[in-house]
């Protein structure tokens, strides 16, 4: 979702509006806009920006202070209420936010006692009643009641808050959200990235977390969250438009691997509370005992989906022993399965919309068992369709090829399959406690896995004009393997299987000569010695090894043509690191061949057909 806002000497709508469009390529389900003049009008709508341009043609625009928003639902379904702008109960202020609230629902109880009335299922309706509460009890100005609601929210955001009572005065706030500011001559813009800004003005200010900014007779100032003044650094921007569409990356695939430390930290955000010793996962609670008495979960998905399900096949019967089946949905629809009231079905599904994946659920609704959906869409159909389940918060994802979603649903996973285990007893407190430790870790580990791009590029130089490629895994890093072989054929082009590492020499050995590349995973783990016995296999039949290894292992380096070496983790979470690097080996494999990587030929991003 994106915001921009408008202050200075120019109508400040055809400005938001333009905005808005740049940040179309954020993915987006609704708009809105708020406009000051006197009067603060907020208008919205479900749909493209384009809809809400059809909706306000007729009503009165005129302002030169405003602010707009489009909306990737988080909290409440996509419809017109649930988009931004918000108002506060007495429609003097509005706000516009980017981000999660997580402690919404304990403020709000504390908000309807003290009058305020919701309209609408958001978080973020929430933050600006909690600003106007704030403002009426201390009889304080807008900039410090907004600075005092930051102490009392959880979470992450980035607002701008506009106040009929402030007419020429933006405030604004970040924590977790990006948000830029930019100055021009007697004029400021803010947004979330540099692209509504740059055609105005090419000076900048990033806001940092926990910064305040006051825009307001014609000055900028920036506070920090304990009211100290600071010093706003002014860059000047050199950036074309076409680049920063894309965040500067040169593709939306690439972005998205890049966002993998942001958006597995999001998946955890308010579920894995490691201070508190906490994890929570709201929606498993109404189903706590159905999952703790389950008989058998079987999971159903497609693509990539369905290898994150084969990775929580490993993690929930290792942690909550429970019998686990990893079912392709268009398989499973149409082959009479056995379906008991006591079985669960998690259907894990990026787009929410897969047909086959819906269809699943249908027939296993019918046969009375309960579902739980993994979703990155929300308000999806199959977000819908299910009883209960708990969103990958990976935010939108462009590319075809899905990258930052996999590493988000198999974050949400771990953590379903370690409550689960908890609940059931399975796992001990200290295995537990090791676990959320490591967990947190993780998005430093992926940052530090994407450190190794540079090498793998060069690594993709190489092998670039091979027709075929297998990759090899055990445990853990077996759907790792099936996952880089997808990734690799879905956007360059090239043949590739993965295969579990043993099973290699009922088939795909015979494959193997001195042209073929074999990416084998082999981290440290239980499985460890007997991959390093499947590469003297392959060593032995010529073929060209890349390996994906612990840091500072001294085995494989002396085997493989090639090693990639990533930060160590426990087993079960290593499959959130080892993808990385497959992920980027394919993605400079498919540019190096001039391949479209964001739309490759013939797939689809959501596939409502079957
Ligand atoms: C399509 C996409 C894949 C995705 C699969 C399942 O094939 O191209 O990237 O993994 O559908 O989609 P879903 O939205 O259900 O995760």
């Amino acid at each position: 979702c994106g915001i921009v806002a408008y202050l200075g000497h120019r109508e400040a709508c055809p400005i938001i509006l333009k905005g808005l469009h740049r940040l179309e390529y954020r993915g987006y389900d609704s708009a809105g806009v708020a406009l000051l003049n006197g009067e603060l009008n907020v208008y919205k709508k479900k749909g493209k920006v384009s809809d809400l341009e059809g909706f306000i043609a007729q009503k009165d625009t005129h302002a030169n202070v405003g602010m707009g928003h489009t909306r990737w639902a988080t909290h409440g379904e996509p419809n017109d209420e649930n988009a931004h702008p918000h108002y506060s109960t007495s429609q003097r202020i509005a706000i516009i936010h980017n981000g999660i609230i997580e402690n919404y629902a304990a403020l709000k109880t504390h908000l309807q006692k003290q009058g305020h009335t919701f309209h609408s299922d958001t978080d973020t309706e929430v933050f600006v009643n909690l600003i106007e509460e704030i403002q009426k009890q201390n009889a304080c100005s807008l900039e410090e009641a907004v600075r005092l609601a930051l102490h009392e929210v959880v979470g992450a955001y980035a607002i701008v808050v506009l106040s009929k009572d402030a007419p020429n005065q933006l405030i604004a706030a970040r924590k977790g959200s990006p948000m830029v500011i930019g100055i021009g001559e007697g004029e400021f813009f803010i947004a979330s990235d540099a692209t509504p800004i740059i055609e105005y003005t090419n000076e900048v200010v990033y806001v940092n977390d926990y910064e305040i900014v006051v825009i307001r007779d014609g000055q900028l100032e920036i506070r920090s969250k304990e009211d100290v003044s600071q010093t706003p650094y002014i860059q000047k921007l050199a950036m074309e438009l076409d680049s920063i569409e894309k965040g500067g990356y040169e593709h939306f695939m690439l972005k998205e691997i890049f966002e993998q430390p942001r958006s597995i930290l999001d998946s955890m955000r308010g579920r894995l509370e490691l201070e508190a010793g906490h994890l929570n996962m709201g929606g498993i609670r109404a189903y706590e005992q159905k999952f703790v008495n389950a008989q058998r979960i079987i999971i159903v998905a497609c693509g990539t989906s369905w290898h994150a399900g084969l990775v929580a096949e490993y993690l929930i019967e290792d942690l909550a022993r429970i019998p686990v089946e990893v079912e392709y949905a268009s398989e499973f629809r149409y082959r009479n399965p056995i379906i008991t009231e006591r079985d669960i079905v998690i259907a894990i599904s990026q787009s929410g919309e897969t047909a086959d994946t819906l269809a699943a659920i249908e027939l296993a609704k019918s046969k009375g068992a309960t579902i739980f959906g993994v979703c990155n869409v929300v308000g999806s159909s199959i977000a819908r369709a299910t009883d209960a389940g708990a969103y990958t918060h990976a935010g939108p994802e462009i590319g075809v090829a899905s990258t930052k979603a996999f590493t988000a649903q198999v974050t949400v996973l771990t953590l379903l399959a370690m409550i689960m285990g908890q609940k059931r007893g399975t796992i001990t407190d200290t295995k537990l406690r090791e676990l959320m430790v490591e967990l947190d870790t993780i998005p430093s580990k992926v940052e530090k896995a994407l450190e190794l791009d540079t090498e793998i590029q060069a690594i993709a130089e190489i092998f670039k004009d091979a027709t075929n490629f297998l990759y090899l895994g055990r445990g853990y890093n077996f759907p790792v393997a099936l996952e880089g072989a997808l990734k690799l054929k879905e956007i360059s082009y090239i043949h590739a299987e993965g295969y579990p590492a043993a099973e290699m020499k009922h088939g795909p050995i015979a494959l193997i000569d001195e042209n073929m590349p074999i990416v084998v995973i082999a981290t440290r783990d239980s499985s460890y010695e007997k991959v390093v016995s499947n590469i003297q296999e392959v060593k032995a039949r010529k073929g060209r090894i890349i390996a994906v290894v612990s840091e500072g292992d001294t085995v494989i380096p002396a085997m493989a043509e090639f090693v990639i070496e990533v930060p160590h983790t426990s087993e079960i979470l290593m499959p959130l690191v080892s993808v990385v690097p497959l992920q980027l080996l394919s993605y400079h494999i498919a540019v190096l061949r001039g391949c479209n990587v964001d739309q490759p030929r013939n797939l689809a991003k959501s596939v409502t057909v079957e």
